[in-house]
């Protein structure tokens, strides 16, 4: 009676996550590495915790709905700007590792973005 119900069980897990597997995949721009080492935005940054900056992941809900985001990041992200999380604003490029041109800007905060 029990095993069944928990073959039909480990089956169900196994669908959605391939399921979750496969949106992700689609969904996820590939990370850009190259330009994040160069960037050195993991010395401040992680993906999902937050460290000496908010976390990609918290970044991308706060953004999720705002059809501007992407553009003001980009902005940001070349130019520096305000403050929008404490009273730590992020460095300009130049800081942080070397000129950044509008289309690598673009690469990085569409891969944000989609975390
Ligand atoms: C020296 C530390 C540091 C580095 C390196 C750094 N960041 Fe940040 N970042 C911050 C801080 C601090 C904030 C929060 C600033 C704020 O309050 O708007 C931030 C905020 C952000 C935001 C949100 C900005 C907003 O207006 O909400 C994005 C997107 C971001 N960083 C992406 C990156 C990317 C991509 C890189 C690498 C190219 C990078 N950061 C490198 C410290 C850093």
């Amino acid at each position: 009676m029990k095993a069944p119900l928990r073959r039909a069980a480990s089956g169900l897990a196994a669908l959605t996550a391939c399921a979750v597997l496969a949106g992700g995949a689609l969904a996820q721009p590939p990370e850009p590495t190259a330009l994040i080492d160069q960037q050195h935005c993991m010395f401040c940054h992680t993906v999902d915790q937050p460290f000496l900056a908010p976390s990609f992941r918290d970044i991308a809900a706060r953004y999720r709905d705002n059809p501007q985001a992407q553009a003001m990041l980009e902005a940001k992200l070349v130019h520096g700007g305000k403050a929008h999380w404490g009273d730590m604003a992020m460095p300009p490029p130049v800081e942080r590792g070397g000129p950044l041109s509008e289309e690598d800007a673009h690469t990085l905060v569409r891969w944000v973005l989609s975390q």
